[in-house]
């Protein structure tokens, strides 16, 4: 069960990403917010709150985080299985919070223009926070771009 939740996991990440971009370059051009808007910040939201689900999946039963709260402690002072176990959740998590908190208030804006500013902000911050809190080729704790068997 481990292996496929780390490939739905890791390839995710592109889909969420993409979706992302698209929602910001919809919101900066503005204009009507159509069905077609709509569609790209439910799809976005959805492969947020998938992607967590697989993420917190991981949490319980990879190999990079602690089975024991006596192991918290060993697995922080570890670069790579803190940011594991810490630092890539709680970015994560935040910018789920930010997805959702602006997909709401985009949902129940009066105007079309709003409905765009308030999810183009949204997914911006959440963007930038997701990109932070990916493990890049190149970091201490890096992982391939593309995973592949
Ligand atoms: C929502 C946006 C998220 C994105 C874009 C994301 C992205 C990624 C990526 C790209 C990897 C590396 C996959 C690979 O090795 O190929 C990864 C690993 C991991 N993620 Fe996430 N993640 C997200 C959310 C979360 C959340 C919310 C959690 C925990 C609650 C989480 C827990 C993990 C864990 C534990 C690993 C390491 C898995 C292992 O190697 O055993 N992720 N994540």
């Amino acid at each position: 069960m481990y292996s496929p939740l780390l490939y739905i996991h890791s390839w995710l990440r592109w889909v969420l990403l993409a979706l992302l971009v698209v929602s910001v370059v919809r919101g900066l051009r503005g204009g009507a917010f159509t069905a077609a808007d709509a569609r790209v910040r439910t799809f976005t939201v959805a492969s947020a709150d998938t992607q967590m689900l697989l993420g917190i999946l991981l949490y319980v039963v990879g190999p990079m985080t602690p089975r024991s709260a006596a192991a918290f402690g060993a697995y922080m002072k570890i670069s790579a299985l803190r940011f594991f176990t810490v630092e890539h959740p709680f970015v994560m998590v935040v910018a789920l919070g930010v997805l959702h908190v602006f997909s709401s208030r985009s949902r129940k804006a009066d105007t079309d223009a709003l409905r765009h500013r308030r999810w183009a902000i949204g997914a911006g911050i959440a963007l930038a926070l997701i990109l932070a809190g990916i493990p890049w080729p190149g970091l201490p704790y890096a992982r391939a771009l593309f995973r592949l068997p």
